[in-house]
């Protein structure tokens, strides 16, 4: 009986043990005061651009193609001899993120496919031996920069071009169903400590040749057979690394350091709808989501996503208290396509008048039921509460609300909204016939 009872008890015990532990379990000292601090501006800006750029745009079918198709570098090479992109202007780039209200970008300074972005002194295989013949990262920084857009770069730890890379399931040269003895043969040579230092060099090049880097984006792990994690990237010593070398820089957690408290600054919901984020309440994260269905330039791939998507996706993720990353998939040329263009555009015009509902906001209190048909956000700091309106109609009944709302007005032209009692505990906003000419419209709310 007192066995089973202590069996119970450890039963019970047991997940509280294991958070313990994985309290105790630190790469660092920082405390949470000192995280919440370091990032203070990212959580508070929500809002960043996401840059998918590399040889895939070439092919223009996924920047997977390479995977995909089994591709081998000789066959790959084409895109490397033929990469110029003469119309790169990253000024403009900048100019467009900004205009969208986008206060970080983050570049893919190597995919997976390993071409460099930059002039790295480890690899040939980079932009200025292509006809591009100049660092591309270097003047995506300057220009981000110098419209006020914090810089952040994401790193591909995986690399289908580095002869030391061994191959495992996700590579282009992966077997058909292979067996140990198999992947031993395909890898013999290949040593992963040759790897291990050059992403450790090149990382280190990225964080001090170009200044202050805001954010490190790494992608990704997949443990597990013939697969990667921790211990293929030696990500402890990596993470060591990257904090001594950029004290305040914010980094993802694609490098499976989850047993650790402090193996990673924000989750990364990949591609999710709005109602799975739900789950992440109260940790810090950020959605990654993209404008079609591709990160990379794809040209025939045409599920773009309408103005209407884009901005319940930005305004979902902070209504869950998160931030939203939006891809861009830039040509061969260098330019955005024209609909991200177009998209970026109407963005911009919906922030301008609105974007008080997303800077420095988060979910509402748990006491403000969520109306009909709306978004809610919430400023923690001027206490304003933002109803977006996503299917508009002239009556929009606060449910509970009543005694708690002083004054109510749109937020795009701060004109009155009325309101009056809806039976005892609730109130109903007046809203004029006619839609405001704005996307999804937002009525902020001053509590009483
Ligand atoms: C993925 C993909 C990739 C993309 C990334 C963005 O894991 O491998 O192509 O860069 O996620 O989140």
């Amino acid at each position: 009986m007192l066995k089973k009872q202590l069996l119970i008890a450890a039963l019970l015990f047991s997940p509280l043990l294991s958070l313990q532990a994985q309290e105790v379990k630190k790469l660092g000292t920082e405390t949470a005061q000192q995280k919440e601090q370091r990032m203070a501006w990212w959580t508070h800006d929500r809002f960043g651009m996401f840059i998918h750029w590399g040889l895939y745009a070439l092919p223009a079918r996924h920047e997977w193609v390479k995977h995909n198709e089994r591709l081998t570098n000789e066959q790959y090479q084409n895109y490397f001899d033929l990469f110029n992109p003469n119309q790169f202007d990253p000024k403009s780039w900048a100019k467009q993120a900004k205009a969208a209200g986008m206060k970080y970008a983050v570049l893919t300074t190597k995919h997976h496919e390993g071409f460099c972005l930059f002039d790295s002194r480890y690899t040939d295989y980079k932009a200025p031996n292509t006809p591009a013949k100049r660092d591309l990262v270097k003047e995506f920084v300057d220009a981000f920069r110098a419209e006020g857009i914090k810089v952040g770069f994401y790193y591909s730890l995986i690399d289908w071009h580095h002869p030391d890379f061994t191959i495992d399931v996700m590579h282009p040269q992966r077997p058909e169903n292979g067996s140990d003895s198999t992947y031993a043969r395909l890898n013999k040579g290949k040593d992963m400590n040759k790897y291990r230092q050059y992403m450790r060099n090149q990382i280190t090049e990225l964080l001090t040749r170009y200044g202050k880097i805001d954010i490190l984006w790494l992608d990704f792990s997949y443990p597990g057979k013939n697969g990667k994690g921790k211990d293929d990237w030696d990500a402890v010593g990596l993470l060591k690394m990257i904090r001594k070398l950029q004290p305040s820089i914010i980094v993802d957690n694609r490098l499976n350091l989850d047993e650790y408290e402090d193996g990673a600054d924000f989750l990364t919901p990949e591609q999710v709808k709005v109602d799975e984020l739900a789950k992440f309440r109260g940790k810090t994260w950020e959605t990654c989501q993209t404008f079609s269905g591709s990160w990379g330039y794809y040209r025939d791939e045409n599920t773009w996503k309408s103005t209407h998507e884009l901005l319940q996706l930005l305004i979902g993720s902070v209504s869950k208290g998160g931030n939203l990353i939006l891809n861009v998939g830039p040509t061969a040329r260098g330019v955005f396509d024209y609909r991200a263009q177009s998209a970026l555009g109407n963005i911009g015009d919906w922030m301008k008048g609105n974007s008080e509902s997303i800077y420095g906001c988060t979910y509402a209190p748990e006491s403000f039921q969520v109306p009909q048909n709306t978004m809610l956000t919430y400023n923690p700091t001027t206490k304003r509460l933002y109803v977006h309106l996503l299917d508009y109609s002239t009556r929009v009944v606060l449910p509970g609300y009543k005694g708690k709302v002083k004054y109510a007005q749109f937020l795009h032209d701060n004109s009155e909204v009325k309101f009056s009692a809806d039976g005892d505990n609730s109130l109903a906003l007046s809203l004029p016939e006619k839609k405001p000419a704005m996307e999804i419209p937002v009525v902020e709310i001053v509590l009483k």
